[in-house]
């Protein structure tokens, strides 16, 4: 056994791998031609301890003996001489090296961060503007050793911006909102957590991919975390950051001066009063004196019942300015959210009135009155990080003004990590829109650069919340789209799919059937959830009002949140234009302004953003706008199903462990993007009364519905919204029974068929359920989503709970009688939905 267990370890990947290295893991890869010599050691310019250049050569030793099994000592500035530079990697700042060698090294132009890497077989220079730019090279350096790229290169690379952030919205009892990787790293219980270990590891990652700044905490923020002994902890966060050239901001609470800290308790918080300045002034000063590195502040007021200056009929820019000023004489950067809006008075029956709007609303006339430091950070759409938007107009509209595009790696409307979504193609669709600003070209990602208006900052943030989860994300897949994040922020103008190959050969190697089926799956992976979830630019059509995570397009209506279909029997859509809608399409610059204007020059994807048609409205594409979402939403589904055998086909390609996980997932998603599918086509099947062309929705030949079963203990449950039950009814364990029985006598021609179950798995309950067939069992299982998955759970039968387990090659005979027992726990009554016996190859 255990010789047995040492092959297999030779072979590469028989290691379970819990993902905790990320795209760090240092792998094993065949060794250049040996005709090619390894560098004999790693000269280290600067020897303190626990620098980013002291890290960078501690990576370099780690990461050569990984790779490549070569081992290296580091030679630090006291003990080499001029000659040792020959067969060794040099690591260092410019300045560095200049103090070192008398003169300073003939390589392009630098900026901040940026690094110049020269590797010439064995000898390799890697030199970095300031010290987290050299470490920026060896990460570098390492991730084309590890993708076994062993070629000589020479070259600079530089940030194409100053602020390249990411967001956690911890909150200091340990939750995370919208987290879905476990609990946060940072806090625990009101307070910082002792153990910081895994702080370092992802400061670690972090650098990895060029990220330099960290908000740890929600921007919902909680003002304690300006007591003194939380202060203490923020030092001890960004000292464990420090090495890694990640500094440290927080997230701060408007009306933190009248929270009852132990100090100054003041009675307002309005953002031009003396005694709020000062007691800004002296906390901003306390914090600096601890991190003398602070990056700054994010400020989130006046949006979902944040306070703000507002309160006080001030400005935002007066609000945004008061931090600003408090943070300038230290370096720090405000970050203020432009994400504000209303959220209790939209009122929906008003045609004319328009959440997209307010971003430019709320900023009109402020552009130019924010002090310098001061960046308003914009999420890409002017909704909520929806599957699809326009590029919010507020980045035409702010030009004396620094911005940053907000985005979201966490997949808080976009399957919460439990769906496969590779994002950077979404995002890429916003960072590398022209805006036409003055007729010029005005891309998305040169405003955000600030090389279109001239702007001395600007950048990216990204909300993140990984969490204790080993698989930091919750999934492993999805951590493609935190590497994404940080190469895309370094470089706005890279390839997602080029990126994603590098991610995948880091992360599972280079095996090309791997690097290809990973890549297939990833690159189809945003148009197929697209498909299933809301198309033609309606929004995910997920429920706003709870989860935002399984489909519900009712939630979207009838209530303050702004987030609107204006769907009916007759037509769909948010007439967004000028001439009889809110005027939102009016916000952008004339050329852009007249394309949305215009149903014929919108595009599809775009069309029910911009403007309320019928439901039969033809699309550019030539089909009605409702044969679009039937025909989407099968086809995304569809395409779901193929990431299932698509991962099945790299078995033994993938370390068993990462394996399952991922196939454990995958499989849900194949599940899941059929109750999205069928959620929103019955729904819109429902309300506009027009049938699908091709007759696929409400007909469902290979099902049998749980309440047409013969019942013992279980009872018919009409689900709600009706949508997320086919034909609208389940079956629940009755109130005095906590096993049910369901029984049908199949009436299908003799076969080998995969049987599905549909079943509703909630919160507060482990329910078993056994499957049988002439009383021989195919299969039981137990209702712990819950405890695996991560998603936002439910307390209710919808669709979110909605799940589907797959029992696959059963052999069915026309006449067999088929059973399934539930068993309740909790507040979960064993609930079912139907069965679907599916010959191969049919989806339904
Ligand atoms: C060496 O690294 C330390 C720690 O990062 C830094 O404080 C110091 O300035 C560096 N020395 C030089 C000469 O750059
Ligand atoms: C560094 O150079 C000196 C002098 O050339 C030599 O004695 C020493 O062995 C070298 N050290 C390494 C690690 O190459
Ligand atoms: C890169 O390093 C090699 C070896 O030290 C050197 O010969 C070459 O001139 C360097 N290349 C550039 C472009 O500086
Ligand atoms: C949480 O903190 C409170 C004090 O703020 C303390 O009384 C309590 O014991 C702590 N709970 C845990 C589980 O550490
Ligand atoms: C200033 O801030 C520090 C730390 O937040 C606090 O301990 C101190 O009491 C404050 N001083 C005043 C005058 O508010
Ligand atoms: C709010 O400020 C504006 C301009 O500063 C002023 O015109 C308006 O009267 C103020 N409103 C209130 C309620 O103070
Ligand atoms: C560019 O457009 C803005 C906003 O429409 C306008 O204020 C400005 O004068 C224009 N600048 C030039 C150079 O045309
Ligand atoms: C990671 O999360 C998954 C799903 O939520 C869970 O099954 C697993 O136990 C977690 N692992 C760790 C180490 O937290
Ligand atoms: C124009 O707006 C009204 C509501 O004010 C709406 O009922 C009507 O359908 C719109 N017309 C078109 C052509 O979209
Ligand atoms: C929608 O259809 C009605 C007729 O059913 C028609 O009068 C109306 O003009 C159509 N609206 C649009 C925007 O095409
Ligand atoms: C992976 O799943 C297979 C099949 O369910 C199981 O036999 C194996 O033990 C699992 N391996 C790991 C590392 O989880
Ligand atoms: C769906 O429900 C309706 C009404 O409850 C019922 O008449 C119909 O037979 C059901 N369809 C199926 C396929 O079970």
């Amino acid at each position: 056994m255990m010789r047995s267990l040492l092959v297999l370890a030779a072979a590469g990947f028989a290691a379970a791998e819990t993902g905790i290295d990320a795209w760090l893991r240092y792998a094993p890869v065949s060794s250049p031609s040996s005709s090619q010599s390894l560098p004999s050691s790693i000269i280290s310019l600067n020897a303190t301890a626990n620098g980013p250049v002291h890290i960078a050569a501690v990576e370099l030793q780690k990461g050569l003996a990984g790779i490549l099994d070569h081992n290296l000592s580091v030679i630090y500035p006291v003990s080499y001489q001029p000659g040792n530079t020959t067969s060794s990697i040099l690591v260092g700042t410019v300045a560095e090296y200049a103090n070192s060698f008398g003169g300073s090294p003939q390589i392009p132009r630098l900026v901040d961060d940026g690094y110049w890497l020269n590797a010439t077989g064995s000898t390799v220079q890697i030199l970095g503007h300031n010290e987290r730019g050299a470490l920026y090279g060896a990460f570098q350096y390492l991730s084309m050793l590890a993708q076994g790229n062993f070629s000589n290169v020479a070259f600079a690379s530089n940030p194409d911006a100053p602020i390249r952030w990411v967001n956690q919205w911890d909150n200091l009892d340990g939750s995370i909102e919208r987290g879905y990787g476990g609990p946060s790293i940072f806090f625990t219980n009101g307070t910082v957590v002792d153990d910081l270990d895994r702080v370092s590891a992802y400061g670690r990652l972090l650098a990895s991919i060029g990220i330099n700044g960290i908000i740890v905490n929600n921007v919902n923020a909680n003002a304690s975390l300006l007591s003194t002994e939380n202060l203490e902890g923020l030092g001890r966060i960004a000292d464990a950051f420090r090495p890694y050239g990640v500094q440290v901001g927080i997230a701060l609470n408007f009306a933190s001066p009248t929270a009852n800290l132990v100090y100054g308790n003041l009675s307002t918080f309005d953002p031009i009063n003396p005694d709020v300045i000062t007691w800004w002034t002296n906390v901003t000063d306390a914090l600096y004196e601890r991190v003398p590195d602070m990056a700054g502040y994010l400020v989130k007021a006046n949006s979902e019942g944040q306070p703000g200056p507002l309160t006080y009929n001030r400005t935002l820019a007066q609000g945004a300015n008061l931090f600003a000023n408090a943070l300038q004489p230290h370096g720090g950067i405000l970050m203020f959210r432009a994400f504000v809006y209303d959220s209790v008075n939209l009122n929906e029956s008003v045609w004319k009135e328009d959440r997209a709007n307010a971003a430019v609303d709320f900023f009109t006339g402020l552009d130019g009155k924010f002090a310098e430091n001061a960046v308003v950070q914009i999420k890409y759409g002017p909704i909520d990080f929806q599957v699809r938007e326009p590029a919010s107009p507020l980045f035409a509209y702010l030009r004396n003004t620094s911005t940053a595009i907000e985005l979201e790696v966490t997949q808080e409307y976009l399957g919460q990590q439990c769906h496969l979504v590779y994002l950077p193609p979404l995002w890429k669709t916003v960072l590398d829109f022209d805006m036409r600003a003055n007729h010029t070209q005005s891309l998305v990602r040169d405003i955000v650069t600030g090389k279109r208006f001239n702007r001395p900052l600007g950048g990216a943030a990204a909300v993140v919340n990984v969490g204790t989860n080993d698989t930091w994300l919750g999934s492993h897949l999805s951590m493609s789209n935190l590497y994404g994040y940080g190469r895309l922020a370094w470089d706005f103008s890279s390839d997602p799919e080029a990126i994603l190959q590098d991610w995948i050969r880091l992360t599972f190697g280079s095996n090309p059937t791997v690097v290809a089926a990973i890549t297939n799956m990833s690159m189809s992976s945003w148009p197929a959830y697209e498909n299933y979830s809301g198309n033609l630019g309606i929004q995910t059509l997920t429920d706003i009002l709870y989860t935002h995570f399984g489909p519900n397009p009712q939630s979207q209506d009838n209530n303050p949140w702004g987030q609107w279909t204006r769907a009916d029997h007759k037509t769909i859509g948010m007439d967004r234009t000028v001439s009889n809608g809110t005027g939102f399409s009016g916000q952008y610059p004339v050329e852009v302004a007249a394309m949305y204007e215009n149903i014929s020059t919108t595009p599809d994807d775009l069309l029910l953003w911009f403007h309320h048609v019928n439901y039969t409205q033809q699309l550019h594409s030539g089909e009605t706008v409702i044969q679009h979402f039937y025909n989407a939403h099968y086809a995304g589904a569809d395409t779901a199903q193929t990431f299932v055998t698509q991962w099945e086909g790299l078995q033994g390609k993938v370390d068993q462990q990462r394996y399952n996980e991922t196939l454990f997932r995958l499989t849900y998603q194949a599940g899941h993007s059929i109750v999205w599918r069928d959620a929103i086509t019955n729904f819109y099947h429902n309300l506009s009364g027009i049938a699908d062309s091709q007759n696929r929705v409400g007909n469902h030949p290979w099902r049998v519905e749980a309440e047409s079963m013969t019942l013992q203990g279980y009872e018919p449950y009409t689900v709600s919204p009706f949508e997320a039950a086919s034909n609208v009814t389940a079956i629940v364990t009755s109130a005095n029974a906590t096993t049910g029985t369901a029984m049908t006598t199949l009436n299908f021609p003799n076969g080998t068929y995969n049987l599905a179950v549909n079943y509703y798995d909630l919160i507060g309950g482990k329910s078993q359920w056994t499957v049988s067939l002439n009383n021989h069992q195919i299969g039981s299982w137990v209702g712990d989503l819950e405890d695996r998955l991560g998603h936002a759970p439910s307390i209710y039968l919808d669709g979110h709970s909605a799940a589907r387990i797959t029992f696959h090659n059963v052999t069915v005979g026309k006449g067999d009688v088929l059973k399934i027992v539930g068993v309740a726990d909790g507040i979960e009554p064993a609930p079912l939905d139907y069965i679907s016996v599916l010959p191969a190859g049919v989806v339904d």
